[in-house]
């Protein structure tokens, strides 16, 4: 993996991950005292923020929009509904075990989740676990990486040594993303359809 380029803390640029084929551009980041300003390439916008537990209805209406397949994929079984308990304790984390960043479309009223990313921390191994998730149809434009390269920020700010997740073998967008981005796969022992995804930091 190329070297994250260090713009320093405000500038206007996010460190963003190589991409391969360069079928769009990176999306574009602006610094504002809300969050960070993300205009994707083909002219859509969104603010990139740690998420709050008044995002809780937001969270729950967009996982009504998810595609069975994607719920597989984000949480590795079927679920017909996101329960409140659930929803509320993925909103209401502990900031020292936890970050969620998402992407909100502020363009509409109420407020949209288009994607979100998230860590927990596991202090006796020094690594985190990480979970991301874009909305289909924001999907490809650079978010699920932009996502991801927060995470790994994220991860390095706390000191962490390694970012790891788990993966349904079928995923093959979150592979490839995760390939893109220097992480590792490797075969979980007795579960035949999950790799394990690892980055050292
Ligand atoms: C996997 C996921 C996060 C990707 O998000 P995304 O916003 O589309 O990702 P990006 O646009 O940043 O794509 C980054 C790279 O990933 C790869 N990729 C993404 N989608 C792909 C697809 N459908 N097919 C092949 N490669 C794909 C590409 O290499 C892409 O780079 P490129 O566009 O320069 O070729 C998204 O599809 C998703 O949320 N899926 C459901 C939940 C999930 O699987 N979560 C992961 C387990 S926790």
């Amino acid at each position: 993996m190329t070297p994250a380029r260090d713009f320093g803390p405000h500038s206007r640029h996010a460190q963003l991950p190589p991409r391969s084929g360069e079928r769009f551009a990176s999306p574009h980041i602006v610094a504002t005292p809300k969050g960070k300003v993300v205009y994707t390439a083909d002219g859509r916008e969104l603010v990139m923020r740690s998420i709050e537990p008044g995002d809780m209805p937001a969270v729950q209406r967009c996982f009504k929009r998810l595609s069975p397949q994607d719920v597989r994929r984000r949480f590795m079984h079927a679920m017909s509904e996101l329960p409140t308990p659930m929803a509320q304790r993925l909103c209401r984390i502990d900031p020292e075990w936890e970050a969620a960043y998402v992407l909100m479309d502020e363009t509409v009223k109420p407020a949209e989740l288009r994607g979100v990313g998230r860590i927990f921390v596991d202090e006796a191994a020094n690594s985190a676990e990480f979970s991301v998730l874009v909305e289909r149809e924001w999907t490809r434009i650079g978010l699920g990486a932009l996502l991801m390269q927060q995470l790994v920020d994220e991860c390095r700010r706390r000191g962490l040594s390694e970012l790891w997740g788990y993966v349904l073998m079928e995923n093959r967008p979150m592979l490839e993303l995760c390939r893109e981005l220097g992480f590792v796969a490797k075969m979980v022992p007795g579960e035949a359809g999950t790799a394990q995804i690892s980055l050292r930091l």
